[in-house]
């Protein structure tokens, strides 16, 4: 094929390909990195001050290398011509029509790259599949390419899984220090060869215990896998919030005693308003539909149940709201605090704010939004895609500070894990809203004790209100 790998392109300048090339171009200088997207006033936006993401440390990691070797560009055809190695790293949303509609993963944005790099290629390429597919998706790329092959000799192709595991908000982090960085690939001599690159490139700054090379079936099935598993964590937690709240444990005690165990480890304990973002529920429902078309109902119940769960601590936690707001929130002004599904990033896929916002629309309560990464844009859009455009116009407000989106409300809902929420001035919040003033915390990060001898009548998921009262000894009630 080649000795050394000095060209890698990546087609799609999305969450993963741009955070992740920028990495690959600050640690290897010697390789051009070029990331390319039909999307072009994206490449604009790479090419900007503004990046089209938010990530801590991603700014700096971009400028240090573009221009040099890391290169944002529109021309797709070049990118592929030049390229040893080409990423593709595309979305692969749910299907929202047609056959496996609401389950399945839609592949078309990962077919028409294959198809453009059959197209564009000109010489032996290495194709590493970076976008989470279902197992054996590297075979319909394989195939297209084969069929290039066919028609130009001077053509040749290993097709490689490389499943990315970055979290957004850490994504700098997660890609400069990974857990383990996964391959896989054909067992022939071509096949290992093409690993032994990919790992030449991982290698300079990831130890080699940590980069794990296994078959091409099991590396594709073990992302989903790894998906699943977290989001099942997530759910468990979550489920055993509502067991909390009827009894009078604790989630936070019961999280810190489980986690105490060394099987089960204390990471990714926190109960909240529901796990978002674009991959969870995409991957588990793409197991779902997975283990549905391999006759293994019984296994995709099971996921399912992670999906359910998740749905119903968002409509839980909603109803929680209106109940608590003496079962009518029509015309009430409510301040939600975070609309981005995480902290740390700007990104609103799926975030738990958009559920839980839509049923408090569904019911006419005015919503008063302030995130500190999100556009009203953005927030138009997400909510307007789930409820009536024009109740959204009517009734939803976007704040550019907390004290305004508070002022004059009833309620606070916090619905993302925001740094800066937890420092506000609660005594001037108190002093601007309604009263009775309620303040419902869907992530846990508030201090409950010091909010109620405030004045706050408050919510904790996953915490019984009367225990708060006994435990903290403090005023105020609910
Ligand atoms: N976002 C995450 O945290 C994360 C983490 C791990 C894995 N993944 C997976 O990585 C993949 C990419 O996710 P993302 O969040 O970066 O998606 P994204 O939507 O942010 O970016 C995908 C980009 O691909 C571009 N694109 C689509 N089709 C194209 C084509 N034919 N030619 C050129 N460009 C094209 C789009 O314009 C878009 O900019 C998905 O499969 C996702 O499941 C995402």
């Amino acid at each position: 094929m080649f000795s050394k790998v000095e060209k890698v392109t990546c087609v799609g300048a999305g969450y993963v390909g741009g955070p992740t090339c920028a990495m690959i171009a600050h640690k290897c200088p010697d390789i051009q990195v070029t990331v390319v997207d039909m999307n072009s006033e994206k490449i604009a936006e790479w090419n900007s001050e503004k990046l089209p993401i938010y990530e801590p440390g991603l700014h700096e990691i971009v400028m240090a290398a573009r221009g040099k070797n890391l290169h944002f560009s529109s021309d797709i055809p070049k990118a592929i011509r030049e390229a040893d190695l080409i990423f593709i790293s595309v979305n692969t949303p749910t299907k929202n029509y047609g056959r496996g509609k609401g389950m399945a993963p839609d592949l078309k944005y990962v077919e028409s790259v294959a198809r453009t790099i059959a197209q564009h290629a000109g010489a032996p390429k290495i194709v590493v599949e970076k976008s989470t597919v279902p197992v054996k998706a590297a075979e319909s790329i394989s195939f297209i390419l084969r069929e290039a092959q066919k028609n130009d000799t001077r053509l040749a192709f290993q097709v490689l899984s490389n499943p990315e595991f970055l979290a957004e908000g850490t994504a700098i982090r997660d890609l400069s220090n990974p857990d383990r960085v996964l391959i896989g690939g054909e067992s022939t001599k071509e096949g290992q060869e093409a690993i032994h690159h990919l790992v030449s490139i991982y290698e300079r700054w990831v130890p080699r215990d940590r980069i794990l090379t296994t078959n091409t079936w099991s590396s594709e099935l073990s992302k989903l896998a790894a998906n699943a598993f977290l989001a099942q964590r997530i759910s468990s937690i979550n489920a055993m919030s509502a067991v909390c709240e009827a009894t009078g444990a604790d989630v936070r005690e019961v999280a810190h005693a489980v986690g105490f165990d060394s099987r089960i480890g204390n990471k990714f304990l926190q109960a909240s308003v529901g796990f978002g973002g674009s991959c969870f529920q995409k991957d588990v429902l793409s197991l779902v539909y997975l283990c549905e078309s391999l006759n293994l109902q019984k296994v995709a119940d099971y996921w399912m149940g992670v999906i359910d769960i998740n749905n119903w601590q968002r409509r839980r936690f909603a109803d929680k709201i209106i109940a608590e707001l003496f079962n009518t929130v029509t015309d009430k002004r409510i301040a939600i605090f975070g609309f981005a599904f995480k902290k740390n990033t700007g990104d609103t896929r799926e975030s738990s704010s958009i559920y839980v916002s839509s049923h408090l629309l569904e019911e006419h309560a005015k919503l008063a939004i302030y995130d500190p990464k999100v556009s009203e844009k953005q927030i138009r859009m997400e909510l307007g895609n789930n409820v009536d455009k024009q109740i959204v116009e009517k009734l939803v407000t976007v704040c550019a500070d907390p004290y305004e989106a508070a002022a004059g409300a009833h309620a606070i809902v916090v619905l993302t894990e925001w740094d800066e929420f937890k420092e506000l001035d609660y005594s001037r919040i108190y002093s601007s809203m309604q009263h009775p003033a309620a303040i419902f915390d869907g992530r846990l990060i508030l201090d409950q004790p010091v909010l109620r001898d405030i004045g706050f009548r408050t919510f904790a998921i996953g915490t019984a209100p009367d225990q708060a009262y006994n435990l903290f000894g403090s005023s105020g009630c609910c």
